[in-house]
């Protein structure tokens, strides 16, 4: 075990002692890892365009202020939901060049990085910065693997929304101030609104998809039932999981053609645009519609899908201090930053997501992030399986693969039924 470095805080800012170059590697790095002098931190992500990218900068701005001695390096690779950096991250993990902190999201996805000895417990880093009083219990839960805790939070996520462009709505008559009160009634409007002659769903490629099934699932099982899915108390070959299954492919039918080449930006685009009328996304999508200028009810509407309970689809993005970084300290700063409460009021409010803080003064949210610190604070609680907080990233891929093949028309829902409860069998603990 490499040995821990100890830090005092000093002014409000975290300074390294005792650094032995517990990076661990050569110095040989020649992709961004940084120079291996603690003047540097190299943070991998995905929020490379777009309305991410603001919600990064908006961190970074808060970093330059905390820290103005450390050079932020942008190690950020293009992909919804880290749909192309994960497989890079991955790479450079194995071949010993890990950038100094990664995006990873709290849950079952960070096992796998933990299983491998890929990230380094920083439970010391929460005792320095009382971290453990400044989360919910809920989400330390989720970020602790036996006893250890290897990341933090810089926000918390919602991923089972269903946003209504006004103006579509609108146009098919259907009165976008009143949500469907049932999933009947939802799959009703969508006929109506292929009717009318606009897309009645958007969606993107398989992640995507994925999050649209995830959304159905917690919907038509409820919280217990949902949550059974992945310790086994829930079987995937059940007739509640048919039922929602089912639900998924007629969804699916009402969705755009041009989907399997689109990423979120894009899906969520075309609701912006008024050519779709619904999209199920997380509630980053919130910050692309401020971004477009599209106002809460004049623009876009939201709602849960109507199912067994009133539901908060989790996730967290975090961040690591992966083994062999070649600047701990920059991490240290970094993991100073986003934890803050300055950090985590201007990444939330440009990302559209809540604070994983629970002290942080969240009276100037605006109109959607107050029904989001409601619902957390109130609904139940599933984790999210698109984003790493039910399940493994193999679970994930091999789910992912399995829905591709289903909306590729490549099988039939007895098959994607059976598939997915294969994968539950193989990958349950
Ligand atoms: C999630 C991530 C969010 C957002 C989204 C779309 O996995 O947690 O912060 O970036 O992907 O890319």
């Amino acid at each position: 075990m490499r040995r821990r470095n100890f830090l005092y805080l000093t002014g409000g800012t975290l300074a390294a002692v005792g650094l032995a170059a517990c990076g661990g590697s050569d110095g040989s790095d020649s992709s961004g890892g940084g120079d291996g002098d603690g003047k540097s931190v190299e943070v991998f992500t995905w929020w490379a365009a777009g309305s991410e990218k603001a919600g990064l900068d908006a961190l970074v701005e808060v970093f330059a202020e905390q820290y103005p001695d450390i050079e932020f390096i942008n190690g950020a690779v293009a992909g919804g939901a880290g749909s192309a950096a994960k497989d890079m991250l991955q790479s450079r993990l194995q071949a010993g060049d890990p950038p100094d902190t990664f995006q990873a999201h709290a849950g079952a996805e960070l096992n796998d990085y933990i299983d491998a000895g890929q990230i380094v417990d920083i439970s010391d880093v929460y005792d320095e910065l009382g971290l453990r009083e400044a989360f919910p219990e809920s989400l330390l839960e989720r970020l602790t693997a036996d006893g250890a805790i290897y990341s933090v939070p810089s926000n918390i996520h919602r991923s089972n929304v269903v946003w209504g462009s006004t103006a579509a709505l609108t146009e098919a008559g259907i009165d976008p101030a009143t949500p469907p009160a049932s999933m009947d009634e939802f799959l009703a409007q969508l006929d109506t609104l292929a009717a009318a002659g606009v897309t009645p769903l958007s969606v993107g490629a398989a992640w995507t998809q994925v999050n649209l099934l995830e959304a159905i699932l917690m919907a038509d099982l409820g919280a217990a039932a949902y949550n059974g899915l992945f310790d086994g108390s829930t079987g995937w070959d059940s007739a509640e999981v048919t039922t929602a299954l089912e639900h998924f492919e007629t969804m699916m039918s009402h969705t755009n053609t041009d989907r399997d080449g689109l990423d979120w930006p894009d899906a969520t685009q075309q609701l912006i645009d008024g050519t779709a009328a619904y999209n199920v996304m997380g509630d980053w999508a919130v910050a692309a519609f401020d971004e477009a200028g599209l106002a809460p009810q004049d623009g876009y509407v939201y709602f849960e899908l109507p199912g067994a309970d009133k539901v908060f689809g989790f996730l967290a993005d975090s961040f690591t201090l992966p083994e062999g970084a070649p600047n701990p300290e920059g991490t240290r700063a970094w993991l100073d930053t986003i934890s803050s409460p300055d950090g985590q009021l201007a990444f939330n409010l440009a990302k559209g997501s809540i604070p994983a803080r629970t002290d942080v003064d969240t009276a100037e949210f605006p109109e959607y992030q107050q029904t989001a610190l409601t619902s957390f604070a109130e609904d139940e609680i599933c984790s999210s399986i698109a984003h790493g907080a039910a399940t493994s990233v193999g679970w994930l891929n091999a789910i992912s693969d399995a829905t591709s093949q289903f909306t590729a028309g490549a099988t039939d829902l007895a098959a994607y039924q059976q598939a997915l409860a294969d994968i539950a069998t193989e990958n349950q603990a």
